[in-house]
């Protein structure tokens, strides 16, 4: 049953979100521009503005026809704003262009310099090509002294953009919360996972988290408010709140005891570091996301209310409509579409110019239908995890972790269904071919490159199911660190070929 519902109070019957916008459609502007479109508030916007009717263009560094098939009917242009000369085409004929790049995945002490360099190439781009308004999504917060480098970073490229002659809307929000925000998941986690809870002293510091609803009304808001170009407005959800009285409210939302008391370190690595052991968000994100908790993050004005009438909703409402999509399995955009950074860009099995040398093949016959094998494969990793030799997962994942790569704990964005480019724990969905082949893309920390393929043949009377493990290195360590995985390979894979054939049918 859905939160909604529970006793935690029911929402009333609403009407489709479409309708909720308050401002009317223009499409007599042309063009409009997502960048970050593979990103978290990216892949939310863009459905919204062709459901408003909107001729759309996405620009993504590496465009797949996956993205074409998720949202038919949008122009695909590649572009890196890193690289000035490759946005000259997706910025042709753009009326608007919503800036939604952010580089927060490279982690601290990188992102900061390439997201300025993006911004700058940005604003001279689009000023070259006529685009007539830019709007940009950034973060709360003034350039004052102690200003975590992630909010600086994000007021320093409002700046850099308006200082081009593009005239730019600024939106400034905080914490977003939604099913699939990285702080939402942080936040979640650290509430269902621990019981005792170390806090920084920061964690008594105010913030004005927003719903991704709200953050989304607010985009197409000033798209639809011409007087809106060239301002910029903060924008915050009905709460004013600490961080220590988020993890709270979630703690007493889903009945938890939770023991928290403030520790006198305010050195957030280590705690960035151990919340990364125990959430889905690898440490370099976490430490950058809690170096903002160091400031107030709120709202200096709600003039943003007047301008577009939208009344935003409470913290405790963005979770439980975060908490309803997770468990009514729809949830749209994750934080780790976007992570590993530049992901897209990784060499492709289909693209090696060699086959890999190291192979490792099992495979099963079973007189299952194909789409019932189909259907099984799309459902490991996450929380079914992968069947008999769960630990063995999880430790690889936990050692993966341990040493800064993504680990097991990505989880998946849906329990049932999968695209290309999806997360499934440490693997990334590379092909995919209904009925017939899975293909992941290993994104653990490795001495080579790794794939992970299942194929299921139609032999008319029989089905055969297939696991193939690809493993490319040069390396000595490569070489050694495949031969010592050999013997557990047959545990794993058997054990995983059985259990997929095992699940069919079960939900
Ligand atoms: N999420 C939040 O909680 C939150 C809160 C407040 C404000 N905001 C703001 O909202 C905006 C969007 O955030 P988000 O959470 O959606 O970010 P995100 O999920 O991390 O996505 C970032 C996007 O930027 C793209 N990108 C990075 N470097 C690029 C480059 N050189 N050229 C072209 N594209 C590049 C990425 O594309 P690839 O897939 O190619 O890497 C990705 O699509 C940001 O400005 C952020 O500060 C977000």
């Amino acid at each position: 049953m859905g939160l909604f519902n529970s006793d935690r109070g029911e929402f009333p019957r609403e009407k489709p979100f479409q309708y909720m916008i308050p401002t009317t459609p223009i499409l007599e502007l042309g063009t409009i521009l997502v960048t970050g479109a593979s990103g978290y508030v990216g892949g939310r916007l863009v459905p919204i503005l062709l459901d408003r009717g909107y001729k759309v263009r996405i620009m993504v560094r590496t465009p797949s026809a996956c993205l074409a098939e998720k949202w038919p009917g949008v122009s695909c242009s590649a572009g890196d704003a890193l690289h000035p000369k490759s946005l000259e085409k997706p910025l042709q004929g753009v009326y608007a262009a919503y800036y939604l790049i952010h580089s927060l995945a490279l982690g601290p002490g990188q992102f900061d310099e390439a997201d300025i360099r993006a911004a700058l190439n940005f604003r001279e781009a689009a000023a070259k090509a006529g685009v007539k308004r830019i709007i940009y999504l950034g973060g709360l917060g003034d350039l004052t002294p102690g200003l975590s480098d992630h909010l600086s970073s994000r007021i320093k490229v409002a700046q850099t953009l308006r200082e081009g002659t593009v005239p730019v809307t600024v939106l400034r929000a905080a914490v977003i919360i939604g099913s699939g925000s990285a702080s939402y998941e942080i936040i979640h986690s650290l509430v269902t996972r621990l019981r005792i809870l170390p806090l920084p002293p920061s964690a008594d510091q105010l913030c004005q988290p927003i719903s991704i609803r709200d953050v989304l009304k607010y985009l197409i808001g000033v798209l639809e408010t011409p007087e809106t170009a060239g301002k910029s407005f903060d924008i915050g959800g009905s709460d004013v709140l600490t961080y220590r009285t988020m993890l709270k409210e979630l703690a007493h939302l889903l009945n938890r005891k939770i023991l928290m008391f403030g520790f006198p370190l305010n050195y957030i690595r280590p705690y960035a570091y151990i919340a990364s052991l125990v959430t889905p968000v690898p440490a370099p994100i976490i430490r950058s996301l809690m170096e903002g908790l160091r400031n107030n993050v709120i709202c200096r004005d709600v003039q943003i209310r007047t301008v577009i009438p939208v009344k935003p909703i409470g913290y405790r409402e963005a979770l439980i409509r975060a908490m309803d999509r997770e468990e009514q399995d729809m949830v749209r955009t994750r934080w780790a579409d976007a992570y590993p950074p530049a992901h897209e860009l990784a060499m492709k099995l289909s693209e090696m110019p060699n086959l890999p040398r190291f192979t490792a093949e099992y495979s099963l016959k079973t007189k299952l239908s194909s789409a019932a094998l189909f259907q099984s494969v799309c459902r490991i990793g996450g929380k079914e995890g992968w069947f008999q030799t769960n630990w063995m997962w999880r430790l690889r994942g936990f050692l993966d972790r341990m040493i800064g790569g993504v680990g097991i704990q990505r989880g998946r964005r849906s329990t049932t269904t999968l695209n290309i480019g999806d997360v499934i724990d440490f693997w990334r969905v590379e092909a995919l071919v209904p009925d017939h082949r899975v293909l992941l893309r290993a994104e653990m920390l490795l001495p080579g490159r790794a794939w992970l393929e299942f194929n299921i043949d139609d032999l008319e009377s029989h089905r055969i199911l297939r696991i193939k493990a690809w493993f490319h290195t040069h390396s000595f360590f490569g070489k050694l660190y495949w031969y010592v995985l050999v013997p557990f390979h047959g545990i794993v894979f058997r054990d995983l070929i059985r259990g997929i054939e095992k699940a069919v049918g079960k939900t």
